[in-house]
């Protein structure tokens, strides 16, 4: 259960984010003391104007509005000081906020963030920081509210104590209300932030798919799921807004009965010849200038549920467990050329009950090419995934040159492995970051070198501005057989002693084929290599092969020595399971 009580919350945030920004807070709270301070003083300039000029004393015409302009103009410079300072605070607290989150969210277990869709992670980023931003600033504007109606209240009891108290007792009147309806608000803001998540989700899900939705003609259907996540989340927000709506409408009326009863019994004093006008307007200001203030700090619990309901989940988010991680006393990965081992390993993703793995051995020799076969669902990529430690396995264990490879470094064995799947991974960079990635600090030379090797130099030198050109988002601008030769660049840069290899399935144009297979047996060449094998080729130059039926390994040998035997390999080459070329 993450923590969720609003102090603990509250200290972590200071600790871990706000207290960075200690220096600007502490400017704008010193002009939200100003502001307070100004603030207080305008019911007694009103009640010295008139009580002046009720005595006749004209002189008072030339200073009275030039400490007027001076009080306004004092209060308009700390407005804008305060301003300044304190959204500079809050939005910087809000940066290292996301870059706290990010670091733990791309740092977390793949079972984890894979778990949930990615647009609704990436939603926390906005609706839930949103929340927490505008807890602060708010907050901080609370303070100064508290201090400008402390202030009034110092006028009132000035002018008139005994009225002053009598105004003093109602406003708090208000507050239990206002903390059940906070209470309501968390819980509705909690749940709004989940439908903007999921609707967020959805509406990355649908973009995506923008071509299947066209042929498929499934716009009315994606127009009806997305109906469905607006009226939900327009539901969630209807909530928020009716427990908000609450609390003006009580604050109104007290501010109403305050002033009528204060009227009442200035107006029968005045009358009785027990004030001044000046004291009496004056009174009557202050209680008019307090109503807004009043009115913010009474929402002012609402904004500070909702931030508090979008910390927690922020928290909660960067506190999953992680589970894959360098155990206590990790060594570096030693020496060797790649010998790799699965002994008796058993995987079953969480929440399933059937074992993706259900045992496996292999053993890969320095330099081999293992080849994996074996119908969808088998478990193939699975395997592929225990060995840069993307999941644990839960039986058995995975050696890498003699090393368990839960005992060395998770960054070692990372170093050590490269992966190429079946699709093309380009990020929306510059071709030369995107291959430069497989081996950060590589030179230019060096990006080039694994660029010709994986034979993807002559179109990348070919585009508009060579290396410097971004490919754009997904690679959009570049073929599929384009995209594959540029991670087998990256690949080949990293220069790993173990490829991990899932063939793509999709068949390419005769000329890219060959390009790409080209690039793929200079990758291979004096490495060991775990491939899913989706070529007739890939088996055929395999050492040896490995065929899976439902997490098990069913058959295994050289190609003609399972054709021969006439089993399960046989009938899936037979039936053309593998792509020719
Ligand atoms: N992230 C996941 N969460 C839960 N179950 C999964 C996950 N990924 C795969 N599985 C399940 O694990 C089993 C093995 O899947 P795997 O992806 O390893 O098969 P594969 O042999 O690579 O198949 P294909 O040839 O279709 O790629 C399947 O039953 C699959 O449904
Ligand atoms: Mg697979």
């Amino acid at each position: 259960m993450p923590e969720t009580k609003s102090l603990t919350l509250l200290r972590r945030f200071w600790r871990d984010h706000l207290q960075a920004e200690r220096g600007r807070l502490i400017v704008a709270l010193l002009c939200t003391l100003g502001l307070a301070g100004v603030t207080a003083l305008y019911p007694v300039i009103i009640q010295q104007a008139f009580d002046l000029f009720t005595r006749g004393e004209t002189e008072a015409l030339v200073w009275l509005p030039l400490v007027i302009i001076g009080a306004t103009s004092a209060r308009g410079g700390f407005l804008y000081l305060q301003q300044i300072n304190l959204q500079g605070a809050a939005l910087g607290a809000i940066e290292h906020l996301q870059n706290a989150l990010f670091r733990a969210l791309t740092r977390a277990d793949l079972a984890v963030v894979a778990a949930e869709a990615p647009a609704r992670q990436a939603s926390r980023f906005v609706t839930d920081a949103t929340a927490v931003r505008e807890g602060v600033t708010r907050s901080v504007n609370g303070i100064g509210d508290v201090l400008t109606i402390g202030g009034l209240v110092a006028s009132m009891l000035w002018l008139d104590w005994q009225l002053a108290l009598l105004a003093a007792l109602l406003y708090p009147v208000a507050a239990w209300p206002i903390t059940a309806i906070g209470r309501r608000v968390r819980r509705a803001a909690s749940g709004m932030q989940d439908r903007a998540g999921e609707t967020a989700a959805l509406l990355n899900e649908s973009f995506a798919a923008a071509p299947v939705i066209r042929t498929y003609r499934l716009e009315a259907q994606e127009e009806a799921r997305a109906a469905r996540a607006f009226a939900a989340w327009r539901e969630s927000l209807t909530r928020m807004a009716r427990a908000r709506a609450r609390i003006d409408p009580i604050l109104e009326a007290l501010g109403g009965l305050t002033v009528a009863l204060v009227l009442v019994v200035v107006g029968w004093r005045v009358s009785t010849g027990q004030g001044t006008i000046g004291e009496f307007t004056g009174f009557i200001a202050a209680v008019l200038i307090a109503a807004r203030p009043v009115r913010a700090l009474g929402t002012l619990n609402a904004a500070l549920q909702e931030g508090f309901a979008g910390l927690a989940r922020v928290f909660a988010a960067m506190d999953a467990p992680r589970a894959i991680a360098d155990s206590p006393g990790a060594r570096p990965l030693p020496e060797g050329r790649g010998d790799i081992r699965y002994e008796a390993v058993a995987f079953r993703y969480p929440g399933r009950a059937e074992p993706a793995i259900a045992h496996l051995d292999l053993h890969a020799r320095p330099g081999e090419t293992v080849a994996l076969v074996g119908p969808s669902g088998a478990g193939k990529s699975t395997a592929l995934a225990l060995l840069p430690r993307l999941y644990d396995p839960s039986a058995g264990r995975i050696l890498l040159d003699g090393a368990e490879i839960r005992e060395v470094t998770l960054a070692s064995l990372r170093d050590a492995i490269a992966f190429v799947g079946q699709e093309a991974v380009i990020f929306d960079d510059t071709a030369f970051a995107n291959i430069a990635c497989g081996r950060p600090g590589a030179t230019r030379a060096e990006v080039e070198q694994a660029a010709r090797a994986a034979r993807a130099h002559a179109f990348i030198a070919a585009l508009p501005q060579g290396y410097d050109t971004p490919l754009g988002p997904g690679g959009g601008r570049l073929s599929g057989g384009q995209r594959q030769r540029v991670s087998l660049a990256r690949a080949l840069l990293r220069n790993p002693r173990v490829l991990l290899l899932d063939e793509a399935t999709s068949a390419l144009d005769a000329e890219n084929e060959a390009a790409v297979q080209a690039a793929l047996a200079t990758l291979r060449a004096g490495r060991t290599t775990l491939v899913i094998a989706h070529r007739l080729a890939t088996v055929q130059n395999a050492d040896r092969i490995l065929v899976m039926e439902a997490g098990r390994v069913v058959e295994e040998g050289s190609h003609a020595a399972l054709m021969a035997r006439d089993g399960l390999y046989a009938r899936l080459v037979r039936s053309q399971a593998f792509a020719a070329a």
